[in-house]
């Protein structure tokens, strides 16, 4: 894959972003925390104008690796879990490696970027790359994301230290207490909602499934109300990556809409753009397009909509 273009926001940017800005379907903001090493981690939001603020510089005296990040009404979730950059070992390739010294802890900073209203919570020691959404309940905060027992300890070229699995971390902003509840116990990675439900209470999450030997294969339909899941096969040696949720026009519903995922169709090598009904999940694919390439495992992030203005080509 060759890059298209780079942007800096028209200058805002100070220094480098993320691949997981999420989008507030309340004000039209993305949010971002980015790390890298000679940069505090910074939370930054991303007005509709494509103007980037840094709105906050959060001073650690480690460098966590922050992959993706999650917001609420009130708060941006700041996760500090111990990978760490590890400059002793800056030749290498990945100097980002499970940091045995650090224990694991989550920030709830507050929206307004106030770094010293900041409040952090004991977290169990793993990894989380990606967040499935957040949200406020009273004093309480709700956090469900997908958990990795550990990460880039033994095997430097991971993910690949035990299966991730779906839970749901409870903050009491009150006692400061954090409790953490399993909802799915399946192996399961890339996370995706209806972003409209970003930040707010929500039902329905979606996910690839993490097989043995992080072998990916069908996609999941979480009812987290239900405590249930659905799961959509796509056929032998057929594996999803991130399928992601796409609004029908005027839904009502919150899984009114489409999932499209890219599935590596292992017998031809080559990808498909598999597109699922969200309320049909486990039935029959609405349309397979079928793609003259493989497209690289992995391949995810942010996909925005072409009706934000235009960035200037850098
Ligand atoms: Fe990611």
């Amino acid at each position: 894959m060759e890059s298209v273009a780079r942007a800096d926001f028209n200058g805002t940017l100070e220094a480098g972003f993320t691949g997981h800005p999420k989008f507030d379907p309340l004000t039209g903001e993305h949010h971002a925390l980015t790390y890298e090493p000679g940069q505090p981690v910074r939370y930054i939001s991303l007005d509709q104008n494509g103007r980037a603020t840094t709105k906050a510089r959060i001073n650690l005296p480690h460098i966590p690796l922050i992959h993706d990040m999650a917001f609420t009404a009130s708060f941006i979730v700041i996760p500090d879990l111990p990978v760490t950059f590890q400059p002793e070992r800056s030749e290498a390739k990945f100097p980002w490696l499970w940091d045995a010294r650090r224990d694991a802890r989550i920030g709830l900073l507050p929206r307004d970027g106030d770094v010293t209203a900041l409040q952090w919570f004991e977290a169990p020691r793993c990894f989380v790359f990606h967040f499935v959404n957040a949200y406020d309940d009273g004093d309480l905060t709700l956090i469900d994301l997908v958990r990795h027992p550990r990460m880039f300890d033994r095997d430097h070229n991971g993910p690949n230290e035990g299966a991730p699995t779906l839970v749901r971390w409870t903050l009491d902003r009150r006692s400061g207490q954090l409790s953490e509840t399993l909802l799915d116990d399946h192996g399961t990675e890339f996370p995706r909602i209806n972003d409209r439900f970003g930040g707010q209470s929500y039902r329905f999450g979606y996910t690839a499934h993490w097989g043995r030997d992080v072998r990916f294969g069908p996609a999941m339909k979480h009812d987290m109300l239900r405590g249930t899941t659905e799961i959509h096969h796509y056929g032998p040696d057929r594996m999803t990556l991130e399928p992601i949720f796409v609004r029908k026009p005027d839904a009502l519903a919150e899984d009114e809409g489409w999932i499209m995922s890219y599935v590596y169709d292992a017998a031809r090598n080559l990808s498909d753009v598999v597109i699922l009904d969200a309320q049909d999940f486990a039935g029959e694919p609405v349309a397979t397009i079928h793609l003259p390439v493989r497209v690289p495992f992995g391949f995810h992030g942010e996909w925005i909509a072409d009706d934000i203005p235009e960035l200037p080509a850098a």
